[in-house]
This record gives C-alpha cells, structure tokens and sequence, in this order.
C-alpha cells in the first residue's frame, strides 16, 4: 500500500476507484499483505514447526477465514459462530482450537461432535461440564486447560488477560488440582497447557516470563503435555511501537522445547491481519472551533471502536496527498452522537476540504468485527483487493436491514 503520483493505492487499485464505485466508508484489505503477513509469521518460527490458528475475533471476513485457509492455517474460534465460520471456509477440524470463560452446553457438544483439534478449558467448572457431555455422548475428548500465569503483558490496561486479577484461565493451585482430579478421567484427555497474557505485546519480556511460568507449572504437576499453547498477542506497528523481537523469542521457545516432545500452537489475530486492512471515509464538514478544526467524517466509533474503546491511535493519511499544509490542530471525529467519537487529534494536517477521502490505516484486525448499528447506521462493505482486481466480500447494509 503507497502513493504513486500522489494518490494512495492497495496494490494496483487506486482508493479513488473504490470509493467511487461503492462508497464511503468502506474497509479494504490487501491480499497481498496478508499473504506476507502469513509468510513472515511461518518463516519466524519455522524451526519449531508451530501450529497456526488465526485468532478468529479479530477479522471475521468469511473470505479472509478462507485465504488463511489456502496458507494452511488453522483456527482459534471463542463461539459457536465463529466454529461454524472455520469448518464452513473448509478449515480442518484438527486444526481448530475453541477458547473463552463462557462456552455454553450447546457450544461444546457442537465441538465434540466435529472433533475439532482442541476445547481449550478456563474453569474447573468447564471441565467438568465437558467431561458430563463426553460422557452423554460416550466419547473420549482432547482438552487443554487455559493457566493464568498472573503475568502482565505490559500493554493497553483493558487487552491485558494474563494477570490473576483477569478472568481468564486458572491458577496454578486449581490448575495443578485439575490435573491430578481428571489425569485418570474415561471421558477426558488433558493434552495441552494453553495460556495466552495480552494483546498488541511489543517485547518479548512478558512471553518469557510467561514461559518461565509455564515451565514451573509443568515442574509442578510432572505431566506430558501434547501441545503448548501459547496464546497470539504480537504486536503491530500503529506508530512508533516496536515489533517483538522474533528471535528472541524463538530461542526462548526452543530452550523451554529441550527434552520435551509438545508442538507449539499459536492464536495469532492482529499478527496476520491487522496492517492488511484500511477503512476510507469521507470528510462530510469541515468545523472551525477557534483553536482547532473538526474534521467530520462519515466513519465513526460505530465502524472502528478502537480509538473510543482503547484510546487507540490509528494513523489517518489523505488520499490525495498535497503540501499544502494548514498549523491549525485538527481533530478527527465522526458522526455518532458520543464526545467520544473521535479518531484523535493531530497538530497539523494537510489543507482539506469537504468531499475529501480519508485512510484510516491498520485497522484489519479488531475493526470491522467490533463494529455496531449504533445509531441505527447501517455498516459499509468490505472489499478485498488483490493486484489489480477487487470485489466484494461483504456488501454495504441497508437501512431495511436494520428496521
Ligand atoms: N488467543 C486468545 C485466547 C485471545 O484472547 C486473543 C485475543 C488472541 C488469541 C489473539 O490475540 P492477537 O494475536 O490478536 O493479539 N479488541 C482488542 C484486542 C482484544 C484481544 C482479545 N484476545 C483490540 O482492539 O486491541
């Protein structure tokens, strides 16, 4: 994705023409940038030949489930929807792992019978449910169980899910008082320690102090375990952040590797997708306020919550660039009735006016699928590009769909 001659393109694909032909906002994806994505996250770690799950929740796109399909990659589901979606885009069922505090009966039992690869266990009380159902159907299950390794991921407060204070996965004591409870169980099979402490991670301290943690627990509990499960949460570049060191943390996982026989599986989610997704909107007005200019766009916090949610920062860039440039601060807002329906602030920007198109950039994984109807305004379409050519893969909602 770049200018060329001044106008931003996805590929060969000037934005112009999308935003001509269906409208703003819309979210674009890159193929191409997946597919790189993808290759870069198998050659990292190609010496310990993971199994890779893209992480579901991030990008929903029954045509992106579908592309990591074609690269072999594999599932990390959390509901019954997102289940459904990975065997439908053809994903093998022993390549999905289903995750989440919340599974219901019916999620579960669903699972069992499509011998998906892993139900990934956060509670006591799950397991128990799932080792009822196995016996219902009389079958013997694989599960892990999730260790909350009380460790900070050193990110945003509310994408922090490793420390004990977080809902997910046990503690050591109940993980090590699971294990010796269900070792011997007819109907469940423990084979896989999974933890997973946070997302957009840009070092890779908190991944060894993890492994450090998973390491004492297996000490503790002298068990085999099939497969370890260490989560997704690498991090992308929005801004100035780093990227995690991959080698390092490769030789970590090697070194915890010596004299075991477990495959590794990774959840990764914004690692695949999130550089490869745009949203374009247009500008609707242009407000003097005095000591700054409201941009107000036709995209809000009902397409992209990030920035709301999180106080997430996401570049916005022009499509037509120019140097012209006004001093004036600008802050970018949309058209939802929330003070905090912002994109953020800049100090300054390049001279706009109405009727201009806007990128909002890196917004392929936690984007569209955190998107709602708020305010009753019916989401944009999805489109993916790939060389020259683009189509479809989710249209525009109308209005009639929401009433
Ligand atoms: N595995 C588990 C068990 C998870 O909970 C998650 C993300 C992932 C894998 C994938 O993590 P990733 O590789 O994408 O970091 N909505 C937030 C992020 C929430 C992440 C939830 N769990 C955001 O927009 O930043």
């Amino acid at each position: 994705m770049k200018y060329l001659n001044g106008k931003y393109r996805v590929e060969s694909v000037d934005i112009g023409r999308i935003s001509k032909k269906f409208g703003t906002p819309a979210y674009i994806y890159s193929y191409e940038v997946i597919k790189n994505n993808i290759n870069k996250f198998k050659k990292n770690f190609k010496n310990i030949n993971p199994l890779i799950c893209f992480s579901i929740k991030s990008n929903s796109n029954f045509n992106i489930i579908k592309i990591m399909n074609s690269f072999k990659i594999g599932a990390d589901v959390v509901s019954l929807g997102e289940l459904k979606l990975a065997l439908k885009a053809g994903i093998n069922p022993e390549k999905i792992v289903f995750s989440g505090v919340g599974k219901k009966r019916e999620e579960i039992e669903y699972a069992i019978r499509k011998k998906i690869l892993l139900i990934n266990a956060e509670s006591e009380n799950e397991v128990i449910e799932i080792e009822n159902i196995a016996r219902k159907l009389n079958k013997k299950v694989k599960i892990g169980l999730r260790l909350n390794p009380d460790t900070d991921a050193r990110t945003l407060k509310y994408i922090s899910t490793g420390k004990k204070e977080n809902k997910f996965g046990v503690s050591l004591g109940v993980f090590l008082r699971i294990i010796n409870k269900f070792r011997n169980s007819r109907y469940l099979n423990i084979v896989c320690l999974s933890v997973h402490i946070g997302s957009q991670i840009t070092s890779h301290k908190p991944y060894e102090k993890m492994i450090k943690i998973v390491q004492a627990t297996i000490n503790r509990c002298k068990y085999n375990f099939e497969y370890i499960d260490l989560g997704g949460g690498m991090g992308i570049r929005y801004g100035n952040e780093k990227e995690i060191n991959y080698k390092k943390y490769l030789n970590l996982i090697i070194n915890f590797l010596k004299n075991k026989k477990s495959k590794i599986i990774f959840e990764p989610g914004r690692s695949l997708i999130g550089n490869a997704g745009l949203l374009i909107s247009k500008i609707i007005y242009i407000k003097d306020a005095g000591t700054k200019k409201f941009v107000i766009l036709d995209t809000g916090m009902n397409d992209l919550i990030r920035p709301a949610l999180y106080n997430a920062k996401h570049k916005i860039i022009p499509y037509k660039r120019s140097n012209k440039s006004t001093n004036k601060k600008h802050e970018f807002v949309g058209p939802i009735c929330e003070t905090t329906d912002s994109f953020g602030v800049l100090k300054k920007f390049q001279k706009l006016k109405q009727g201009d198109i806007l990128i909002i950039k890196d917004v392929g994984a936690y984007g569209k699928v955190l998107s709602s109807n708020y305010n009753l305004r019916p989401l944009g379409p999805e489109i993916l590009v790939k060389k020259s050519k683009y189509k479809i893969i989710k249209r525009r909602q109308k209005i009639s769909d929401l009433i």
